[in-house]
């Protein structure tokens, strides 16, 4: 990796209700949520623990706006199998996904607030779903999850971070600076959480990778950025965007 790396990202709109075809306001919102997310310009950056401040990370990776396609369906929710990413089923194929970040903005159903898929996975498939409702700065009626933190958090996934309790109890996130944690968090837990996995310390309740609020994620960390640049560089499975 030379220089910086921007990402290029596509917008996949598919509606059924004009609430569901977010304006072109809401999506530059999600754009910038993820300029400040990773580029530790959030407002609530400053919110960040004494005990992590050594560890906050700039990840210093950054996103431009592409393009928007949007497509009228009469479909009332996509599910979590794909079918939004692909024209023959009704949805949107996505757009240079080897060197395009596509998200889709779509009613998911079942509570599910987003989804992603891990690097190396299939091309045809690859990319960020984020429900409409939760989609960039989405307003009092979307709250707690109305930030746009959803799509820093699969933006994470995509970038190959996982839960930071590891998807199992005190388990592994695969990123040694990130305290072990019991479980998923959720809501806004009262700094500090004390974690029940040994030995004692604190949980990191506000890193995006979390299952807490909006208002109450704000940070990556170095071991997180580490693992995030990994994949753009050369023989990484995102390297063709890391220019
Ligand atoms: N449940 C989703 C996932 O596992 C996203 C959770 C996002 N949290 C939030 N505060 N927006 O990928
Ligand atoms: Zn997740
Ligand atoms: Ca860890």
């Amino acid at each position: 990796v030379n220089g910086k790396i921007v990402i290029p990202v596509v917008i996949n709109v598919l509606y059924r209700t004009a609430t569901e075809n977010i304006s072109d306001a809401q999506i530059q919102s999600q754009i910038d949520v993820l300029n400040k997310d990773f580029t530790a310009t959030n407002a609530d950056f400053g919110s960040v623990p004494a005990e992590w401040s050594g560890i906050a990370a700039n990840v210093g990776i950054t996103f431009e706006l592409a393009g928007i396609n949007r497509k009228a369906t009469t479909k009332t929710s996509w599910g979590t199998r794909d079918a939004m990413k692909s024209t023959k089923k009704g949805g949107l194929d996505p757009t240079s996904p080897s060197t395009t970040l596509n998200l889709w903005a779509c009613t998911i159903g079942g509570g599910i607030l987003g989804y992603a898929q891990f690097p190396g996975g299939s091309s045809s498939t690859d990319g960020v779903v984020i429900d409409s409702k939760y989609f960039g700065l989405s307003g009092a009626g979307s709250a707690p999850y109305n930030l746009g933190r959803t799509g820093t958090h699969e933006v994470g996934h995509w970038m190959n971070l996982r839960h930071i309790w590891g998807d199992a109890s005190c388990g592994n996130d695969l990123v040694a600076d990130t305290p072990v944690a019991k479980t998923a968090n959720y809501g806004d837990p009262a700094y500090p959480f004390v974690s029940t996995c040994l030995p004692v310390h604190n949980e990191m309740t506000m890193n995006y990778m979390d299952y807490t609020d909006d208002r109450a994620m704000y940070m990556f960390t170095n071991g997180q950025k580490a693992r995030m640049a990994a994949i753009f560089t050369s023989g990484g499975p995102r390297a063709a965007i890391g220019q």
